[in-house]
This record gives structure tokens, sequence and C-alpha cells, in this order.
């Protein structure tokens, strides 16, 4: 099996992180290929609970290779502080940790800027993780952005920063009114995380294709969810990570060909959640929003910036959206014990839109903001599920609630995860 492709079928936060560490065990490289530590992945497994933003879930197996790809904004501070974690946690990096060269990297302005930016947008704020992502990517698109093989070669850094930053600071100043950042400081600064982060770097793009080469199986974790996307998903509330984090981008994003990707899992929460701004039609502002968000093993609050996330019920109208314009071949159904506690279960099939009832999910964010959900109820199970691993010991409801989802998004559902423990999980069909 050549490579996989791991995405996100909602807003982020479904737990692609759980799966991809579930499905680490029998892959030899894992690789991110998009966005950057705006992400949050929680992986809980013997070791205790790790948040990662940068590094792959496949790290915790000691003799997997992981890659971070071209297509990823990098912070080299939080990269290095998340090896230093992961170092005297008891999981070794070293020789089996790889940054690529061509990636590039978010700089304190960057930073500066997204907070200057959200400020300047008032109420029409994106709600960003504030991590210099998004400014990152437009001085990708731009030509003005710092890569990695820049970083590890002193007499480039200095020369790529001294081009970039007085036109940075002119614009920290002159639109911002913001102090602006000294030359001697950043370089010293940035020169030593070069200096650190050299045994990481390399052409992950050739170590990809020699491993398919030889046949062995990568993994390509995606980023966020489907519907931050910036161009099919609820713009302009959306992330800007270029390539995108959708199936499509995961070639771009690490440096093979279309045709080598085999199989495209999505990975779904049970319900819906989000966090920042912009429309969720799904979204419940009552007593059971709050259920949803609390009554979990592990509460509904963002991995990166701790904001709570707003809950809904799942939402299958942006669900399928998501499922065809990735290709979904397969689907992983995470947090299903959640609904453990609900006698009756809403799933949301279709939106009443300008008085039509409309399965398309529309391209306007303010549409979307006016369509209301149209809503099926089902049985709700009452049981824990927690301590299920096979699909025939799930109550008959909670069976049932798994095959109308398969029939609604019109992909078959591979994997069940029912807690945040690694073996909390029942694979229904081979992924791997
Ligand atoms: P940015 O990516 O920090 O620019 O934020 C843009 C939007 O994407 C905001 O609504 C964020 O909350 C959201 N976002 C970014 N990364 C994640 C993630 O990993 N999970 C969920 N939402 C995210």
């Amino acid at each position: 099996m050549p490579a996989v492709v791991v995405v996100g079928g909602q807003w982020g936060d479904e737990g692609k992180g759980r799966v991809v560490d579930l499905l680490a065990e029998k892959a030899h490289i894992v690789a991110r290929y998009s966005a950057g530590n705006n992400a949050g992945h929680t992986v809980v497994n013997a070791l205790g609970e790790f948040r990662l933003h940068l590094v792959p879930a496949g790290i915790f197996y000691p003799d997997k290779q992981c890659v971070i790809g071209n297509g990823v904004a990098i912070d080299p501070g939080v990269f290095l502080e998340e090896v230093d974690e992961l170092e005297s946690r008891g999981v070794s990096v070293q020789g089996r940790l790889f940054v690529s060269d061509r990636a590039h990297l978010v700089m304190p302005y960057h930073i500066l800027i997204d907070g200057a930016d959200e400020g300047l947008r008032g109420k029409a704020a994106i709600g960003t993780t504030g991590r210099g992502v998004g400014p990152c990517f437009v001085d990708k698109v731009a030509r003005l952005g710092i890569r990695m093989a820049d970083l590890i070669d002193d007499e480039s850094l200095s020369q790529r920063l001294s081009l970039v930053l007085p036109y940075k600071n002119t614009i920290l100043e002159r639109v911002y009114g913001a102090q602006s950042l000294s030359y001697e400081k950043l370089f010293a600064e940035y020169a030593d995380y070069g200096r650190r982060l050299i045994p990481f770097v390399a052409d992950t793009a050739q170590l990809v294709r020699e491993a398919l080469a030889k046949g062995q199986t990568v993994l390509l974790e995606g980023a966020q969810g489907s519907l931050l996307d910036l161009d099919f998903g609820t713009y302009e509330y959306v992330t800007s990570s270029v390539p995108s984090s959708l199936a499509g981008g995961a070639a771009l994003g690490i440096g093979i060909g279309p045709q080598q990707i085999s199989a495209i899992l999505g990975v779904y929460k049970s319900y819906t959640t989000r966090v920042g701004h912009g429309p969720m039609p799904t979204e419940l502002l009552d007593e059971t929003g709050v259920q949803l968000r609390e009554g979990g093993p592990r509460p509904e609050y963002g991995a990166t910036t701790g904001r709570p996330r707003r809950c809904g019920w799942f939402d299958a109208v942006a669900a399928c959206h998501s499922a065809r314009i990735n290709g979904l071949s397969a689907v992983a159904l995470t947090r299903l014990d959640v609904l453990d506690q609900f006698a009756s279960i809403k799933i949301c099939y279709a939106y009443r839109l300008d008085g039509r009832e409309t399965r398309n999910f529309p391209a306007s964010a303010a549409a979307l903001a006016k369509a209301q959900p149209v809503y099926e109820e089902m049985p709700g199970w009452l049981t824990d599920t927690s301590g299920v691993r096979r699909l025939e010991e799930l109550p008959p409801q909670a069976r049932a609630y798994i095959r109308r989802i398969e029939e609604l998004l019109e992909v078959p559902v591979h994997l069940v995860s029912v807690g945040p423990e690694r073996e909390q999980a029942m694979l229904l069909k081979p992924i791997l």
C-alpha cells in the first residue's frame, strides 16, 4: 500500500492525531504536509498525554520515521520546544525526524501581524489561533518567505533577513503603528535555531519517494478540517494553508505525484465542533451544546488555544461536502462514546435556506449563516460504549447511527473510536 492520506472532515479537531497514532503502527513514514503550529493534536498513550503542534503523531513508535514536509509553516522555536519535550519524556527523535529544506519559517513579525490584523478587522475578526501561520503563508505566495534551507546557512539567512526585515519593519511601523524589530536580535536568535536544526533538515520529498519506491507505506497527516480550506471552506473564516490541507494538497505539500496516493481516510467526530468565528449551522447554544462539550472523557477545548469549542449535532450536509472535495475512500468516526449520554440524537441531513430545503453546502459564509438545520432524529443508546472493541458489541442504536452516517456520506466507515486511549477503537474494515 503506497501513500495514504488522513484528513479532517469537519472544522478541525476531529481526532486525526489519535487515528494517525493508531494507524502509524503499520506505516514506515508518517508525514505532515500542510499548515503549521496552528494545528494541535492530542495523543494519549502509555507514556502519557502529549499535545503536538508540528511533530507528526507517528513519533511515538520508535521504529517510524517522521517527516514535516515542504507544505508546513514551521516556527523553529516551537519545533525545538516540542523536540525537547519529547526527548525529556523518553521519546527519542534523533535520526528519525526530518524537516523539509523547502518549508517556510514562521517569523516573529508574522505573529505580530496576525494579532494586529485581527484587531483591525474588529467585529469581522477570523478568530485565528494567533500563531502567525496565516501571515507566513501570505509571505510564501508574496515571495517574501524565509525557508529552512536559508535558516541553516548563516550567509543565506543574513541575505534573506536583510532583504525582508526592512520591508516588514516599514509595514509594522507605518501600517500597524507597531515597533520595528531589530535585525541583530532576530539574526542571532534564528541563526542559533538554524544550528540546532541542522540535524533535522533534509530533502524530505526524496526521502518519501525512496520509501514509496521500496513499497513502504507513507501516512500523510492533514492538519485542520476541510471546512477551513481556503477554497472549499467557509471563506473568509478559514485558515490560510498553501498547499491546502485537503487530500489534494498532500501530494504538493510532500513532493510526490497524486497517483501515488492510494487511499484517503476522512476523520469525522460523531457530532460537530468548531473553534474560531464563522458560520456553523448545527451549533447548539443550549444545554445539549454544553453536554456535548463537557460530557465526554475529554471536554471540548482547543488543543492549541484552550478556547471552548462550539458544539452541535452531526452536520451531514457539511460532512458530505468535505467527503466529495477530498474524494474520500474511507471514514473514521471518532468520539462515539460522547453520544452515550443522550436518549435521542439528531443528524442534520439538509439546510433550509431562503424557504427551500437543500443538501448543497453554500459557497458564501453569509448564506451559510442563514441556513437552518433540518434534522432527523434517532434513538440514543444510553449505554457506556467506552469499553467496546467490536462492532457487534455496540448497542443496535449505535450501529444504526453509524450506518446512517455511512449512507449520508456515501463512504464506508472503516474505524470507530470510543475514547482517547489507543485501544479504545474498533476497526470495521482494513485501512492499511
Ligand atoms: P489560523 O489558522 O490561526 O489563521 O486560524 C484561522 C481559523 O482556523 C480560525 O477559526 C482557527 O480557530 C481555525 N483553526 C486553525 N487551526 C485549527 C486547528 O488545528 N483546529 C481547529 N481550528 C483551527
